[in-house]
């Protein structure tokens, strides 16, 4: 590094208007869009689809679908629209191990095939809907959530094996929230360490941490008074690992090591003890300007503690499909209160948790916030990786790569080895040599 470029370092740049548009869109067709269709994707959580119950609807990158649950348990995915006519198959019985539609009664098997057409003549009936091509498409039910892939025409990669996904669903919370803007929007305010100690300021002494008021105080105080962290960060096969390394006051380094999976999972860089809950942030778009935040904290060892559950999401709502119901919007700038902000508080949002700010924030910058006007600095280096890195895969895609950036077909990595981790980081080790699965004592701070 020279001289100069110590004391005027490089800065982020802003995205051109179509790299904004190529990150941002997900439709069918888009460049980001087809990326997308590469994957898994959690829809909904598995616990909704009740056996021989409501169809549940579900948007995902731009386009309309039904999952269900059969009685003997199989579960369908298929689109919204009725084969026949369009009528919405979300209204359809859910009889027989598979869906019958209202409007002329064709009924679709779980298997993805046309069944039964009683508007035929019998005599040719059969052979009537053999022809009727369904758009079904591969389904599973992991982690306490029911996945999907909807790439047509291509063989879905190797199921993601997260090692949240092979647990029993007690050792699983997963809460949803729903917000008002573009998928990357919501993602960039998870990576995003600097605003904690602004943002979160007041409302981190009553939501997210555990372990009572006292507790929450002094993470609140530490993160006032933390001194900023330098950022190393490591590009790999399934995403990027970012370490966010702080000099301790007894010469010690602490690192909180977060790991990013691509296209969305962000695995916070909670416990370094084995039998301590650990959290992630899945924010899969619904379409270009609406998405859902899928936080799923996970414990490897024993059920969650239903008492820790509550306090961490305490003033959320209570639907665990929607956190953010009732959140209010634009119009009322979300119920902001300015006297609240007189008396010292960080943000007006008076009796809301922390990602209930997070989610105001986000809508506040439009449906899809225009990058080519950010002024980037240095704490935004990672958002910066995050979007470039994202397109760099979008655009190797589109020009014929056979290696898709967060699959195998990238390089060697085992899903189940992905953890984010703070811990202290003993002398003479490089991060990136860190065992996340040691068990260790945690250090403090294990937000950034
Ligand atoms: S539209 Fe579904 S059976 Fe006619
Ligand atoms: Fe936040």
């Amino acid at each position: 590094m020279t001289y100069q470029q110590a004391i005027e370092p490089e800065y982020p740049k802003p995205l051109t208007h179509q790299e904004n548009e190529d990150l941002a869109r997900v439709g069918p067709g888009t460049v980001m869009g087809e990326y997308l269709r590469r994957f898994w994707h959690p829809v909904v959580r598995a616990a909704k689809l009740e056996p021989n119950g409501a169809p549940v609807r579900i948007r995902l990158l731009g386009e309309l679908f039904v999952t269900y649950r059969t009685k003997s348990n199989r579960i369908g995915f298929l689109r919204e629209r009725c084969p026949h006519r369009g009528a919405s198959l979300a209204l359809a019985h859910n009889s027989g191990e598979g869906l019958r539609c209202l409007f002329h009664g064709w009924k679709i098997g779980v298997g993805g095939k046309v069944e039964q057409v009683p508007t035929e003549p019998p005599a040719c009936a059969a052979k009537f809907a053999e022809g009727v091509k369904v758009r079904h498409y591969p389904v599973r039910e992991a982690g306490g959530l029911i996945w999907a892939f909807v790439g047509e025409g291509i063989e879905p990669p190797e199921f993601p094996d997260y090692e949240f996904n092979s647990l029993p669903e007690d050792q699983i919370d997963i809460r949803v929230g729903l917000f008002h803007c573009n998928w990357v929007q919501g993602m960039e305010a998870v990576l995003d360490s600097a605003h904690l100690g602004q943002l979160h300021r007041s409302s981190f002494k009553e939501t997210f941490f555990t372990g009572g008021k006292e507790v929450r105080e002094a993470q609140v105080q530490r993160l006032i008074e933390a001194p900023a962290p330098s950022f190393e960060f490591d590009v790999t096969p399934f995403g990027f690992r970012e370490a966010a390394i702080r000099d301790l006051s007894d010469g010690r380094k602490q690192g909180n090591l977060r790991m990013f999976a691509a296209p969305y999972y962000s695995f916070l860089p909670g416990s370094s003890r084995q039998s301590d809950d650990r959290t992630i942030c899945i924010s899969v778009p619904f379409d270009d300007e609406w998405a859902a935040q899928y936080f799923l904290t996970y414990n490897t060892h024993q059920p969650i503690d239903q008492q820790a559950s509550k306090e961490r999401w305490r003033y959320t709502d209570p639907d665990p499909d929607n956190f953010a119901a009732g959140l209010g919007d634009v119009s009322n700038l979300w119920g902001q209160n300015r006297d609240a902000m007189q008396a010292g508080h960080a943000t007006g949002f008076i009796g809301r948790h922390s990602f209930h700010e997070d989610f105001i924030i986000q809508e506040s910058m439009g449906p899809i916030t225009d990058r080519t006007q950010d002024n980037l600095g240095s704490s935004d280096t990672i958002i910066d990786l995050t979007r470039r890195t994202l397109l760099k895969a979008a655009y190797a895609l589109r020009d014929g790569s056979t290696e898709i950036w967060g699959q195998k077909s990238a390089g060697d990595f085992d899903y189940a080895g992905i953890r984010g981790n703070a811990r202290v980081i003993p002398a003479n080790t490089d991060w990136r040599d860190i065992d996340p699965f040691e068990d260790v004592e945690p250090v403090f701070l294990a937000t950034s």
